[in-house]
């Protein structure tokens, strides 16, 4: 099976893992895309939000959530008082997965399958040991399902604070929908006021 495991270091904190992770070659995500997006954030930080996978922006430039759905993000926990400096943001696969078409061979996001989010789950399960955050903030159906198992619905399940078992540690997490469906949506603004309002279930537990 696939699998990050023998990738991952023992000891050596972020900066080890990050090292690592640039090297991992536990699923074949990692053939196309051009570089490992790992996460970012402090090892002190009070809240762990994760993403489902890099988008384009992020496999250029090597960081998460810096392309559109990013800065909206930025917004939404800005808007429910969530500092930056509290947060480390990661995503549940660190390869960006596309499929290039039309004449200028745009690359377009690809969902990562089961097998894959469960190939790099030891990335974040170590990310999760070594932050030991607070709380676990949960962006959309695929993290949702590749961190509480594939029973997760966003719709039914979001912006509650929830008591999870993840990767074997018992955390609180709150669950929302992935920021880039408020870039789609007809109702944008509805959805954005969702997203920030789950947000803010979050900032209350940290209070
Ligand atoms: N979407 C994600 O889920 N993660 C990113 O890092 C960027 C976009
Ligand atoms: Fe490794 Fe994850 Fe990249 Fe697959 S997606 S190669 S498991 S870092």
């Amino acid at each position: 099976a696939y699998t990050a495991e023998p990738f991952v270091p023992e000891r050596g904190g972020l900066p080890a893992l990050r090292k690592a992770a640039a090297e991992c070659r536990g699923c074949p995500l990692h053939r196309d895309a051009t570089q490992t997006v790992f996460g970012n954030g402090d090892t002190d930080a009070r809240v762990l939000i994760v993403g489902e996978q890099p988008g384009d922006q992020e496999d250029r430039q090597g960081k998460p959530f810096v392309g559109p759905a990013g800065r909206l993000l930025d917004r939404a926990l800005a808007e429910a008082g969530i500092d930056p400096g509290q947060t480390y943001v990661t995503n549940a696969v660190k390869h960006f997965k596309f499929t290039s078409s039309g004449p200028g061979k745009r690359r377009i996001h690809k969902a990562p399958s089961l097998r894959e989010m469960t190939a790099c789950g030891p990335w974040l399960a170590a990310e999760l040991a070594v932050v030991d955050p607070e709380l676990i903030v949960i962006l959309g159906a695929t993290a949702g399902k590749a961190l509480l198992g594939s029973s997760f619905r966003v719709t039914q399940q979001r912006g509650t604070l929830l008591e999870e078992e993840i990767h074997g540690r018992q955390t609180r997490v709150v669950a929302t929908i992935h920021p880039s469906a408020a870039l789609r949506a007809d109702d944008r603004e509805a959805v954005y006021q969702g997203l920030v309002s789950d947000l803010k279930v979050a900032a209350r537990a940290l209070d």
